[in-house]
């Protein structure tokens, strides 16, 4: 065996996880599973053949034979044992939204420096194939100074049920749960400008209607909601999202600059990726018929933290450019309580 590994939080994403994990033995060993719920635990350890199981993850964590861990737990249980495990000595793959805040995110970074170990987000997104070609279009200069930055993901009917609506669990709604990809895609493309102020407004639209199919009294999340970003470098982002809206499903992160223009939309209909490039008068199409190589399977971004383990690379999704995205959270959900534009903390 090369690497032991660890699940903590045995649920939905979890699957994807442990998938990736026995696909790569016998150099990767799921060593040991661990969920608050004993029988889900139990079942998940049966599955996948998994000889430990418990139901603390400091008893997973004491294991020496795990050097890394996945945290598949519901996003406000994720920097708890995060910073645990990276104070045990064990590299973190931590699910998106990184944390349900900008400052349970820091102590994640903090821990992982510290410790000098691996904290990776699992955003798919970064291994999307137009996301990187987008990315090195725009590392070439192709669309000039760059001003504008779209992150939209209007979903028609797509309100999720379980931990997702619970704040206390999920952190936020829908601007957390989808429009971290979004967003996060959009300062990945945008090379990380540091955010400065957010004028953001949530609602729960949808949340308490009578006849969706989770419980209305434990719908305490946005399901809609839409924010204006500056971004340092005199760039403004907007960003808007919704579970449900009575728009047809639209999702794009489109950039603009002086010179050209890169879009994405990963669910089409039509294509996934323009980049159009020139003046005002003569601009023209590039969008290249060979995309980079790279998959949005989850498995894809297992793989690549196994990889970044066995070679010791740097974490190929850093949690320090994710914190941004927990900065803009909580500014934007403080704006729509004030009611006003607010300063980003990055302290
Ligand atoms: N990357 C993706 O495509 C994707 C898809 C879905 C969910 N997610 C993310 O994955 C995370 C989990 O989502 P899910 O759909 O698997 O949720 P889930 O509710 O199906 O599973 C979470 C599990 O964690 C367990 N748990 C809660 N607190 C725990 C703790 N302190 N210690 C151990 N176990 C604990 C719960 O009992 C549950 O079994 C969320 O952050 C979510 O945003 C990512």
């Amino acid at each position: 065996m090369d690497i032991g590994i660890g699940i903590i939080g045995t649920g939905g994403i979890a699957r994807a996880h442990a998938g990736a994990y026995l696909d790569m033995a016998p150099e990767v060993e799921l060593v040991a599973v661990c969920d608050i719920d004993a029988a889900r635990a139990k079942d998940a350890a049966a599955e996948w053949g998994v000889a430990e199981v418990c139901t603390d993850y400091r008893d997973l964590l004491s294991l020496d034979e795990i050097d890394a861990v996945s945290v598949c737990t519901p996003t406000a249980a994720h920097s708890e044992p995060a910073v645990a495990a990276l104070n045990a000595g064990k590299h973190v793959l931590v699910e998106k939204p990184m944390a349900a805040n900008a400052g349970a995110a820091r102590q994640m970074v903090a821990a992982a420096e510290r410790a000098d170990k691996l904290l990776m987000v699992e955003m798919k997104w970064r291994f999307m194939p137009e996301l990187l070609a987008a990315r090195q279009a725009i590392a070439r200069g192709d669309l000039g100074r760059i001003y504008y930055a779209e992150a939209i993901g209007w979903q028609h009917r797509g309100i999720p049920g379980g931990s997702f609506i619970r704040r206390e669990l999920s952190g936020g709604g829908a601007l957390m749960d989808n429009g971290v990809y979004t967003l996060d895609a959009a300062l990945y493309l945008l090379g990380h400008p540091r955010p400065l102020t957010a004028s953001g407004a949530a609602a729960a639209i949808f949340g308490q209607t009578p006849d969706g199919n989770w419980d209305p009294q434990d719908f305490t999340v946005e399901d809609f909601g839409t924010a204006f970003v500056r971004l340092d470098g005199g760039i403004s982002l907007f960003f808007g999202h919704a579970w449900a809206i009575n728009f047809t499903e639209q999702w794009q992160v489109r950039i603009a600059g002086d010179q050209g223009a890169a879009e994405i939309r990963p669910f089409g209909p039509g294509p996934k990726l323009r980049l159009v490039r020139g003046g005002y008068g003569d601009l023209e199409e590039t969008t290249p018929a060979a995309l980079p190589a790279g998959s949005t399977d989850v498995g894809y971004a297992v793989g690549r933290f196994v990889e970044a383990i066995r070679k010791g690379d740097p974490s190929p999704v850093p949690g320090d450019t994710f914190l941004y995205t927990n900065a803009i959270f909580d500014a934007l959900y403080e704006s729509g309580r004030l009611g006003r534009e607010v300063a980003i903390d990055l302290s």
